[in-house]
């Protein structure tokens, strides 16, 4: 039995798809976890790109089964256009399977979200939402009025339900946006389409996930988003509505703490991050306008450009410990090629001193100044090699920098998107 969880240990796009279709190729089970189609998550095999906003990055290995979990957010309409879309590449999704608990995403959530946004931005505050409904899905959820993947299998319930909900969202939409919303009959009928469509998916996949894990099969939990957006350790309010952490693994999937083997923390060799917020190591200058075009930093779903910084060490001290990550994977090592210089934050400068901790004030963290530590760079092009040993010394050194700041090891790093640029360090499936 083994569980490794992977989340992602920056502001998202660290490229956790990547890294979990290249594991998932040992996989037995793959789980997504949290989230809803604010994800984009990338994997390049033989030249061929994927985008998967829902279905686990785990799909193209043909014997795995791959859950949407219980801690996700659905919008069946984006769902089936990705099924749609594996289809027409050939790829079966016979293997997928959907939790009964995960909740679902209607149009009021998408229309709540743009309400939100609008309203935020009166006060220059808006969040730079991905703009599908997600913090209005968890909303729901929380407060116990969400329409679940179970309740799309129950025609006379639904309607109910959906009743209830749209007497809620009226009092709350602005009337131009609620004129938007298809009335109650044609809303019904268009989920019980998608329930009809979906319920051979639909099951208890908690159940699914133990009975796999008692007959000693391998299961990766698929993160989305990253710790720095999580709603309780990210820098809050700039952040997504659940909790991409490792602990959102347990609870979204629904195992126990105690299954999990392995935590790898995704990130990139530099930073990235859509939407606003504060991003002490930003780079709004040539060096984060360069990463941006080699790495072609834009945001898979909403096309966005990223904003790019420097590696940030207390970052990653941070989440390291908010996750217990037991390994690293460096993802974009060849992006930094032909860099000089390459700079590491090591700290943050406040006025009260140096901070040992991750600030919760937004305040404190604008009023952050980061310590830099300067790093040789190389100008080798890595995106051929195939072993550790072919690195330059000074990415040996960059990678060996990254290890002691965090004090977990490097498993693995990658040096392209493709599934073959992955160069494995250590055993990540390992009891
Ligand atoms: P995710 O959301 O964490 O899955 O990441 P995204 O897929 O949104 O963004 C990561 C981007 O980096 C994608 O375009 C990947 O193809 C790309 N990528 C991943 N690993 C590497 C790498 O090692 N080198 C380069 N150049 N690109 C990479
Ligand atoms: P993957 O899984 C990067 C960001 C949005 C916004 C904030 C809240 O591909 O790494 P939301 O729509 O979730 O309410 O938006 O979170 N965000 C992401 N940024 N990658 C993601 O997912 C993201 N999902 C949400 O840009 O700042
Ligand atoms: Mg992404």
């Amino acid at each position: 039995m083994t569980a490794t969880v992977v989340i992602g240990s920056q502001w998202g796009d660290e490229g956790k798809g990547k890294i979990i279709d290249f594991l998932g190729q040992s996989a037995d089970v793959t789980v997504r976890y949290s989230g809803g189609d604010n994800a984009g998550h990338s994997l390049v095999v033989n030249d061929q790109k994927l985008a998967l906003r829902l279905i686990p990055s785990g799909i193209l290995a043909p014997n795995s089964i791959c859950i949407i979990g219980n801690g996700t957010v659905i919008n069946p309409a984006t769902l089936l256009d990705e099924i749609k879309e594996l289809n027409g590449v050939g790829v079966n999704i016979d293997h997928l399977k959907i939790s009964d608990r995960a909740h679902i995403v209607f149009p009021y959530h998408i229309l709540q979200d743009q309400q939100q946004e609008r309203d935020r931005s009166k006060n220059g505050e808006k969040i730079g939402t991905t703009n599908k409904g997600i913090g209005p899905a968890y909303m729901d959820k929380m407060q116990r009025i969400g329409i679940r993947a179970i309740d799309l299998l129950d025609n006379e319930t639904l309607e109910e339900k959906i009743a209830f909900n749209l007497e809620q969202k009226k009092r709350i939409l602005d009337e131009d946006l609620w004129n938007q919303l298809p009335s109650l009959k044609e809303l019904t009928a268009q989920y019980i389409e998608y329930g009809e469509i979906l319920k051979d998916y639909i099951t208890d996949t908690s159940y699914l996930i133990h009975t796999n894990l008692n007959d000693n099969k391998r299961v990766l939990f698929e993160g989305a988003q990253g710790t720095m957006l999580d709603i309780d350790h990210g820098t809050y309010p700039f952040v997504t509505s659940s909790n991409p952490t490792a602990g959102g693994a347990a609870t979204g999937a629904g195992i126990g703490v105690t299954k999990i083997k392995h935590v790898i923390g995704v990130c990139k060799s530099y930073v990235s991050r859509v939407g606003e917020g504060p991003f002490p190591t930003e780079q709004i200058n040539e060096v984060g306008d360069r990463i941006r075009e080699i790495a072609h930093e834009y945001g898979t779903v909403t096309k966005r450009p990223r904003r790019i910084g420097w590696f940030d060490g207390v970052l990653m001290k941070y989440v390291s410990e908010v996750n217990g990550l037991t390994d690293l994977v460096v993802n974009c090592l060849d992006v930094l090629s032909g860099f000089k210089e390459l700079k590491i934050c090591t700290g943050y400068q406040t006025d009260h001193g140096v901070i040992k901790y991750y600030p919760a004030s937004e305040k404190e963290l604008k009023n952050s100044t980061p310590i830099y530590e300067t790093l040789p760079g190389w100008d080798e092009d890595l995106t051929q090699m195939t072993t550790y040993e072919e690195l330059p010394a000074n990415a040996k050194n960059y990678l060996k920098k990254i290890e002691e700041i965090t004090g977990v090891p490097v498993s693995a790093f990658s040096i392209g998107p493709d599934r073959e640029q992955t160069i494995v360090l250590n055993d990540m499936w390992s009891d």
